[in-house]
């Protein structure tokens, strides 16, 4: 028998055999690609876990990222760690997130003028990265397309924040100048001095009095870092230097404004007006019950959120959904508004 195989069918096997080579490769990359993620890894780090505000963004956070799962079918890993206020912790988390092959970075710097160095990890690992409410400063945003903000306007929480003020004192005057001299003699409590919000607030909220036509005079002022027991440790202190002067207490946020709160109830005083920003729990109930004349809301289920889709989307390699609208193409200003007694 002769069991030489001819020459055509010899070609005809190979091109067979080629043709299915080929088929198979572009059908495997075919899958590759079409292959979407199911599940994503979130790194995310607090600049202090203790602070309310941020606490109040850290449970949005999470809302987000479990209704994203359930609506989604994607499963999602948010790994929250806090870096109780050292930026050497953070940059370790940082380090531990990308060896840990985490999609994205959701980051809430503890210096927002060292953001560079999370920067200088993230772009070696081509990792995207999410800064929140602690603005990294412009030079280190414009460093790479990947690098995003989310925050709340300081200028827009501060003219929020006096016309509070403004609008009271054209309903009643008698209700701020408590001992009718024609001046609203105030004491205002500033957050951290390196924060961007800190000085803009008082600069804003002062000039938003001002130009409203409201006559005041400032008493004092300090610095007590958004703690409420900082405020009240600096309103106890006034409160001994100045009797019977102080008629408005000026606060860069609601916990500061709560720890001066805790410090005029100590002395029994309860005819002080105060004014806070973030609309943050305990100061909406302080809101409802009449202690606070009033906070600014940045809606912070809408900031989260905003957070969560522009991170997901990047881990996933979509576009940014168009509600989601970027100035810049990177920055998410987060909508705020005036919460206030008898609105
Ligand atoms: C501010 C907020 C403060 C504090 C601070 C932390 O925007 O009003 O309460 O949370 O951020 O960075």
């Amino acid at each position: 028998m002769n069991r030489r195989v001819p020459k055509t069918v010899w070609r005809l096997l190979l091109v067979l055999a080629a043709s299915i080579g080929v088929l198979a490769l572009s059908g495997c990359g075919e899958d590759e690609k079409d292959q979407e993620k199911t599940s994503l890894r979130i790194g995310v780090s607090l600049y202090k876990g203790d602070d309310t505000f941020i606490n109040n963004i850290r449970m949005e956070l999470e809302h987000a990222a479990k209704s994203y799962e359930q609506s989604g079918g994607i499963k999602v890993s948010l790994d929250i760690q806090d870096a109780k206020g050292s930026q050497n912790t953070q940059n370790i988390q940082v380090e531990r997130f990308i060896s840990l092959g985490c999609d994205v970075l959701c980051i809430n710097p503890v210096d927002r003028t060292a953001a560079s160095v999370i920067i200088d990890k993230a772009m070696a690992a081509g990792i995207p990265v999410v800064f929140f409410n602690r603005q990294p400063v412009e030079e280190d945003m414009d460093r790479w397309d990947q690098l995003y903000y989310v925050g709340a306007v300081a200028r827009e929480s501060a003219v929020l924040q006096g016309s509070i003020v403004a609008s009271r004192y054209q309903e009643d005057p008698a209700s701020l100048d408590l001992n009718g001299d024609g001046v609203v003699s105030y004491v205002l409590l500033e957050g951290e001095s390196s924060h961007q919000d800190s000085l803009i607030r008082t600069e804003w909220s002062i000039r938003t009095l001002k130009d409203s036509g409201v006559p005041i005079e400032k008493i004092t002022g300090g610095i007590a870092n958004w703690e409420r027991s900082q405020a009240s440790a600096l309103m106890e202190q006034w409160l001994g230097q100045y009797p019977d002067t102080i008629e408005l207490v000026i606060c860069n946020n609601d916990d500061m404004a709560l720890g001066a709160i805790d410090a005029l109830e100590r002395a029994g005083i309860t005819d002080v007006k105060l004014v806070g920003i973030d609309a943050t729990v305990p100061g909406l109930e302080a809101v409802r019950t009449g202690k606070l004349m009033g906070t600014v809301s940045a809606d912070k289920e809408r900031y989260a959120k905003a957070i969560f889709a522009i991170a997901a989307s990047k881990a996933l390699g979509r576009e940014i959904p168009e509600d989601i609208p970027l100035e810049d193409g990177k920055y998410f200003w987060c909508p705020q508004e005036i919460i206030k007694e008898n609105p």
